[in-house]
């Protein structure tokens, strides 16, 4: 699969270690950064993986910040991402199977990268289940628009 990943630098390590991993089971990665200690904004990194993932030059992102947690805030804000903060494999199957999640947020700081690296495998080889859930998917969408603050 066509994989963008990106991480500020409290997760630069980890990013590290999971694009070995992907590479070894055959993905092909786009590294959008960063790639050092030095420390960055998250919002960039989540606006670069998500445009790719929007635009489909990656079919699905990753994103790796201290917590996950300002990583799917920013990411979610573009149109047709649907990214998931998971920190369970069961958090990462549903996220899959029910929300067609296309962008995972991971978070080195409170996860470990082998649990990281569990649910990453999981999300990647698991299939939306569409029928129903595309209802709701498309629902997502439409409320969406025109919900900017007067
Ligand atoms: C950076 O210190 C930290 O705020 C960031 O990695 C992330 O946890 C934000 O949600």
């Amino acid at each position: 699969m066509k994989l963008v990943i990106g991480c500020d630098h409290a997760a630069f390590d980890a990013k590290t270690e999971i694009i070995q991993l992907l590479k070894s089971l055959g993905h092909d990665i786009i590294d959008d950064g960063t790639h050092s200690l030095e420390s960055v904004d998250y919002p960039d990194y989540a606006a670069s993986v998500s445009q790719k993932v929007q635009s489909g030059d990656a079919e699905r992102g990753i994103l790796i910040c201290g917590t996950g947690l300002g990583m799917s805030m920013a990411a979610n804000r573009y149109k047709g991402i649907r990214a998931a903060l998971c920190f369970t494999e069961e958090l990462a199957e549903l996220s899959r199977l029910h929300n067609d999640a296309n962008v995972l947020c991971l978070g080195a700081r409170t996860q470990s990268v082998e649990s990281m690296k569990s649910i990453l495998s999981l999300w990647l080889t698991t299939e939306w289940e569409g029928d129903r859930h595309a209802r709701r998917l498309n629902k997502i969408e439409l409320n969406s628009r025109g919900q900017d603050a007067e």
